[in-house]
């Protein structure tokens, strides 16, 4: 067991009594190592509860604790206003030292015996649109987010949920058709530019035909959108997309070279950002699987026609929007595909299941619709559907929309990374390090912020080697293989050996590495271990210009810098950051 987990334990059972079932008290790791390895507000709670003096309740606590169950920790303290701080003993920070230092790719890994299988689902860009910034959001926390439920043990499938249905093909289609050379496209350097462009004169033309300014929201899906009146050039869009519905060979196989197109171009991404997926469970998968639902739902009684439309009215407590699940044209939406997929999971994955949905937050209150129309379904119990919510990226010029043209392309975004990468090597490194400098750059920004926050794009922040940043950690690592490497070289090799009082600091956070793993996995969370891996960086680096490893012969330095270097090289790869090779 963890030294967290005993302490834990020994708290729970000392408590028992005389606090409340769901009463949460904290155990916390310290930052300032002064107030010990673990602290408590249990007494502080237990005393509001009784209306007693706090201190000395917690005196009766750390009574007990060295008592009965506590051999792990060496000293316990009372402070004021009545926390309990624990000091571990030596041997358990010796220990954990050695675990890291024996288990590079092991440690904390397996840890958790769980029979569900946890559904990530992420990336979902949409075909024939830009690989958006969103989409890369998404991309980077939802694939962090499964590496580190996958380390723990959990059953994990991650799936790429394909915005590759919906109405928007019928307007392709139709530019694809009157403005559009098939040819030239498939053969031409980026595809997917080409599309969005003929996309983006559908929508200027039909726009001009009905004489309205463009003044859409862009944060509603487009057939959310209320109609806007209509033109010949909608007329025909609309047509077209349910005659693809209704399997028309002609528009399926322009459907089909969208979709081709598109996937060359998102391989190539995901190719560079090191990210797979289990399965690519795209929209259209469950076209024909939407019937068997609108059916639950009228057996059920949960819709209502209006307006020619189906939709979910929900109870005016719950302070949701009516959901639309049917157009008046016969249509489905993108609605009505969600909830097809979630039953096809729990049909094919079985009830035992959690889902996972790494979407932006704008998309908050159209999950929370879903969840509830699932609820009521039957579908799931509570808990087994989260919506993982990421807050938008804002660049100093604005927001970046499909179809009014100013949009950021993320090939675009990459190739700036390593440029700024490669500058910053001074031309002294090779592609591939660059590389993962680079992007790593960019997806440590990204999951150093709690997700739910917007983050402001800077390249200066981005790729500074002195900030809280991904080539800090990076470069932190790869000073410390060198020093190893250095160390062979002057036929110094690690191993175990006692710690003295400055290496000990450092096996205290590593000591952490299990509670923040478990935290970020909990909550779904990775910046908990990203802010993490900057405070061990930061604590060896203090180390490391303090003491001559080398030159005094130091092993205990030695084995504490492997120790770290592995926990930091692992840490990075659940954020799917790699270590360069030199820096
Ligand atoms: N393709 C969608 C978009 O780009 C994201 C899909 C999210 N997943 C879902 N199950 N709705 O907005």
């Amino acid at each position: 067991m963890k030294s967290y987990e005993v302490i834990w334990d020994a708290i729970n059972l000392a408590v028992l009594d005389t606090l409340p079932p769901d009463t949460k008290f904290s155990l916390s790791k310290p930052k300032n190592l002064s107030f010990g390895d673990y602290s408590t507000n249990a007494a502080l709670l237990i005393g509001n509860l009784l209306e007693e003096n706090p201190m000395s309740i917690a005196e009766g606590l750390k009574k007990n604790f060295l008592e009965n169950y506590l051999s792990n920790v060496a000293r316990i303290e009372v402070v004021k206003p009545g926390f309990i701080n624990f000091f571990l003993s030596d041997s358990v920070l010796q220990d954990v030292a050695l675990d890291a230092f024996n288990n590079p790719y092991t440690f904390c890994g397996n840890v958790i015996v769980d029979s569900r299988t946890h559904i990530v689902e992420f990336s979902s860009p949409n075909i024939a649109k830009p690989f958006t910034i969103g989409h890369l959001r998404s991309t980077i926390i939802g694939n962090s987010i499964a590496s580190i439920l996958l380390h723990l043990g959990y059953k994990v499938v991650k799936d790429n949920h394909l915005g590759d249905w919906g109405t928007q093909f019928g307007k392709m289609i139709v530019a694809i058709k009157k403005w559009g050379d098939e040819e030239q496209i498939s053969n031409s350097e980026n595809p997917v530019k080409e599309l969005v462009a003929l996309y983006q004169k559908f929508h200027a033309e039909s726009t001009a035909e009905m004489g309205v300014v463009d003044d859409t929201n862009p944060q509603l899906t487009e057939e959310d959108e209320p109609e806007k009146g209509t033109s010949p050039l909608l007329d025909e869009a609309r047509e077209w997309f349910v005659k693809l519905e209704k399997g028309d060979l002609e528009a399926r196989r322009i459907w089909k070279i969208c979709v081709d197109l598109s996937m060359r171009e998102f391989s190539k991404i995901y190719e560079r950002l090191c990210v797979s997926f289990d399965t690519f469970w795209g929209e259209s998968m469950f076209e024909n699987k939407m019937d068997v639902v609108l059916q639950e739902l009228k057996d059920k009684n949960l819709v209502r026609e209006s307006k020619g439309a189906l939709m979910v009215f929900f109870e005016d407590k719950t302070k949701l929007d009516p959901l639309m699940v049917l157009k008046k044209d016969g249509g489905t939406l993108y609605a009505t595909r969600d909830l097809a997929t979630d039953r096809y999971r729990k049909e094919f994955y079985g009830k035992n299941i959690v889902i996972i949905n790494e979407v932006g937050k704008e998309q908050a209150s159209y999950f929370k619709q879903i969840f509830k129309v699932e609820e009521l379904l039957g579908y799931f119990e509570k808990g087994q559907r989260i919506h993982v919510k990421h807050g938008l990226y804002k660049f100093p010029d604005g927001k970046m929309s499909t179809r009014k043209g100013n949009v950021i392309w993320l090939a675009d975004v990459l190739d700036e990374a390593v440029k700024g990468a490669r500058a910053l090597s001074g031309g002294n490194l090779g592609d591939s390090d660059i590389e993962k400098i680079g992007i790593g750059a960019i997806k440590f920004y990204d999951l150093y912020r709690d997700c739910e926050g917007d983050v402001l794009f800077s390249w200066e922040n981005i790729l500074n080697m002195e900030g809280d940043t991904g080539p800090y950690v990076q470069y932190t690592a790869v000073r410390i293989n060198s020093l190893l490497e250095k160390a062979r070289t002057q036929e110094m090799v690690p191993y175990e050996i006692v710690l003295g009082k400055s290496e000990q600091d450092i096996a205290r956070i590593i000591e952490g590495f299990p509670v923040v793993i478990m935290k970020a996995a909990n909550e779904y969370a990775p910046h908990h271990l990203a802010s993490y891996l900057i405070d061990l960086a930061r604590t060896y680096n203090s180390y490391y210009a303090n003491t001559k490893i080398i030159q005094e012969r130091n092993q205990a330095g030695l084995f504490v810098s492997q120790a770290t270097a592995n926990v930091l090289t692992l840490g990075l790869k659940l954020l799917g950051i790699e270590v360069p090779s030199k820096m």
